[in-house]
């Protein structure tokens, strides 16, 4: 019986990182990695586990052909891309990487921050585009980020190690948390001279920041967001940076995602990065590992610390 034993089918949707993936996954299961999603759903049905990317999306349709699904891993710290309620209900598992993203993450909050700020990439067009003639008194004047208040929409593990650089930078921090009220919210963003997202995108956070919500803020406000693009409402937003009521915009991570609306791309008050906060070596290498090592420990009967709940 023992030579009979079943292997588990693990499928990939991308060849992450092999030498840290395989020889956790190998010695106990049978692994593919898919080279198309339409190869990735010809085998779905197949598969006990699938390791996915925040780009994969497990809806309930695709979920509806994976017949033996036991775990999903998603090389991700936020799950929006998984139906988490139709993985209750098909009792399927779920790991994330939780915590080996959190300082990466938040410190491109904190680049943003600087750059929309201080203007850097209006000064780096400038400066390739043979515009600088020489220093001047008023060049490209920006705002200084030292006693400035800041509301991070988000006390989670991000949104804490954004506010301990923040305040190293002298910055007062003010925390906007579910447990708030409308009013306290409104009164918060009142005083939001910057205004932060580290929240995760579900159906409650969907446009938190709207029409509505953005009229409240000073005028001068400078929003920065490396959560998920739909946390802020992106017609608006433009509206507001395009009006001069916000000074400017620092954004990772946009609605519709690679889409970037052309209205948003040619504005100079904002900073664009194609959602790279977690993007930094050792970080994306130890996702992989966390990943992999969630799945591995599912199928061991343990419970991993990077079970999403
Ligand atoms: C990146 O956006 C992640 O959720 O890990």
């Amino acid at each position: 019986m023992g030579r009979h034993k079943y292997r588990p089918f693990v499928l990939l949707t991308y060849p992450l990182f092999p030498k840290t993936v395989f020889p956790l996954l190998k010695p106990w299961a049978r692994v593919h990695v898919a080279k198309t999603r339409s190869d990735f759903l010809k085998q779905l049905p197949q598969a006990d586990a699938v390791i996915c990317l925040l780009t994969d999306s497990m809806d309930r349709v695709t979920l509806t052909r994976a017949k033996k699904l036991k775990v999903i891993g998603t090389y991700s710290v936020g799950v929006n891309n998984i139906d988490l309620n139709e993985c209750r209900k098909r009792k399927i598992a779920v790991v994330h990487t939780p915590r080996v993203l959190t300082r990466a993450t938040a410190e491109l909050a904190v680049a943003l921050l600087f750059a929309a700020s201080r203007r850097i990439p209006e000064g780096d067009q400038l400066c390739r585009k043979g515009g600088f003639k020489g220093w001047q008194p008023q060049l490209l004047l920006g705002q200084s980020v030292s006693g400035k208040i800041a509301v991070l929409v988000g006390k989670g593990r991000i949104g804490q190690e954004t506010a301990k650089f923040f305040k190293a930078l002298g910055i007062r921090i003010v925390w906007i948390t579910r447990r708030d009220t409308e009013t306290q919210i409104k009164k918060k963003l009142q005083q939001a001279q910057i205004l932060s997202f580290h929240i995760p995108l579900t159906p409650q956070t969907h446009h938190w920041l709207g029409p509505q919500r953005l009229k409240l803020l000073p005028k001068d406000c400078i929003v920065i967001n490396t959560s998920r693009g739909s946390v802020i409402d992106e017609t608006a937003l433009i509206a507001s940076l395009k009006s001069g009521k916000l000074f400017a915009a620092g954004l990772d991570v946009f609605e519709n995602e690679p889409r970037i609306p052309p209205r948003l791309r040619k504005l100079s008050n904002v900073v664009l990065t194609p959602h790279i906060g977690s993007a930094e070596e050792s970080t994306r290498r130890e996702m992989a590992r966390l990943v992999a090592s969630g799945v591995r420990a599912l199928f061991q009967g343990k419970r991993p610390f990077n079970l999403h709940k």
